[in-house]
């Protein structure tokens, strides 16, 4: 009995370490290990996989309508009419309590993203901004982000298509 006493202190510490990391692995899997790598300040990019999955859906008025409907349900609040990134709830948005604007959709820049990224964003989502893939069908999230499109002016400088790599 007095040798169980003796050995418990040098089995448990080790066997503590192990327990720790193990539940800190488990925590840092479970909580999103990607997110987790994007610190709160750093800018979000799509995965390359993800980002060359091709449009399917062809941008023609009816699904451009049904795009912009589901904009002034599921985006308005945070990135505003216009998608400027000034919807009524914007000012409010925080990422681990640290303020945080939405995007400006508006911005020629986001065609420098491939409509997978965008496709990918709105599906994932990143805190404050909810995922949609449960929200909105697959088909719905491509509406979006062919109405999304028409938000922003093309780049002038570019007139062969989406840039899809690094500037
Ligand atoms: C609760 C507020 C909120 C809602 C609702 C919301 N967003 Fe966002 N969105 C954000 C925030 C905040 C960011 C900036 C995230 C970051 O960069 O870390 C963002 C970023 C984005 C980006 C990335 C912009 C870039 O420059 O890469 C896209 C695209 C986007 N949102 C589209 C949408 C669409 C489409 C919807 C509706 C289906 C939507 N968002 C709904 C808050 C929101």
């Amino acid at each position: 009995m007095n040798n169980i006493r003796f050995l418990k202190p040098r089995f448990l510490t080790p066997l503590s370490v192990v327990l720790g990391t193990l539940t800190a692995m488990v925590g840092f899997v479970a909580l999103g290990a990607d997110k987790l790598l994007q610190g709160p300040g750093e800018a979000w990019i799509a995965p390359g996989r993800a980002a060359r999955k091709a449009n399917p859906l062809p941008v023609e008025a009816n699904s451009l309508a049904q795009g912009k409907e589901l904009f002034a349900a599921g985006c308005f609040p945070c990135h505003g009419a216009s998608g400027k990134g000034d919807g009524p709830a914007s000012s409010t948005l925080e990422r681990e309590g640290k303020p945080v604007r939405p995007g400006n959709l508006s911005d020629p820049k986001l065609w420098e993203q491939s409509d997978g990224a965008i496709f990918w964003k709105i599906s994932e989502g990143r805190t404050p901004m909810p995922a949609f893939q449960e929200t909105f069908t697959e088909e719905q999230r491509w509406q979006i982000v062919n109405y999304v499109r028409t938000l922003a002016p093309k780049q002038q400088t570019n007139n062969t298509g989406i840039k899809t790599g690094a500037k």
